[in-house]
């Protein structure tokens, strides 16, 4: 089963993921992760992604296409995975679409996390992260136990340098620009179901579980 889960930057689709890959047994993709990982080890893709990630623009569409494709090749992915943050251009659907059409397969559903954007601002400029197992918290919605401690590893949590309020709200255009168009793309295909964001975590994550295991 190959879901997507879709949304503007902060409206929880990490969140959920982490969730939904628990409890399907799903392989969580996420294509922000993939980029922050190889900007950390100074990979060629990473000095590449590196200018556009900092500025809070998409990374060009050629490379975020073959990093992806090459991640959904191996052998985890064999069964389907949630792809968090991937497609966000119409170049990038359409790339997916036909590669997983050259192995009889398509995108089963696209659960879109629907979040008013005064509310995705109050959860980008409060988030928390762990780069040891990349837990995500919030400092009033979902702290940790500890402050600044990784609840699950115990590792330092640290805030995403592209959180900072302008680049936040860079992203958050670029999104209303280039990447909402998809819900149309996926609606005409009949894959979208809208689920609202603008409630509990486990709120959320019961009602894209229903989504997933819908038939
Ligand atoms: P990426 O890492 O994908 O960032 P994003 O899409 O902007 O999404 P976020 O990770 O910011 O938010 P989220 O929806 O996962 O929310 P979260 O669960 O963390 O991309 C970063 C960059 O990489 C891009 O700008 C681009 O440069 C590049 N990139 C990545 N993919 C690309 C692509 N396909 N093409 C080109 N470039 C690409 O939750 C947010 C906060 O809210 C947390 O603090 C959480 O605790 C809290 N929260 C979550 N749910 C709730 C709730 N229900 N109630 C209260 N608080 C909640």
């Amino acid at each position: 089963m190959y879901v997507i889960l879709f949304g503007a930057p902060g409206a929880g689709k990490g969140t959920q993921a982490a969730i939904l890959a628990e409890k399907t047994g799903l392989v969580h993709i996420t294509t922000g992760e993939l980029f922050r990982e190889a900007i950390r080890q100074e990979t060629e893709l990473g000095k590449q992604a590196k200018p556009y990630y900092d500025r809070g623009q998409l990374v060009p569409d050629q490379l975020t296409i073959a990093m992806l494709l090459e991640r959904l090749s191996q052998g985890d992915c064999a069964r389907g995975c949630l792809l968090d943050g991937f497609p966000r251009t119409l170049e990038q659907a359409t790339a997916l679409d036909e590669a997983l059409a050259q192995e009889g397969k398509a995108i089963d559903k696209v659960g879109y996390i629907q979040v008013p954007q005064d509310e995705l601002l109050r959860r980008l400029s409060g988030r928390w992260n762990c780069r040891q197992c990349g837990s995500v918290y919030h400092e009033r919605f979902q702290p940790p136990r500890q402050a600044g401690r990784c609840d699950q590893c115990g590792d330092e949590l640290y805030q995403r340098e592209d959180d900072k309020p302008e680049t936040a709200r860079r992203r958050l255009e670029v999104y209303s620009r280039q990447t909402a168009p998809l819900i149309d793309y996926y609606r005409a295909k009949g894959k979208l179901v809208e689920v609202d964001g603008d409630k509990s975590v486990e709120e959320v994550a019961e009602n894209l579980l229903a989504v997933v295991e819908d038939p």
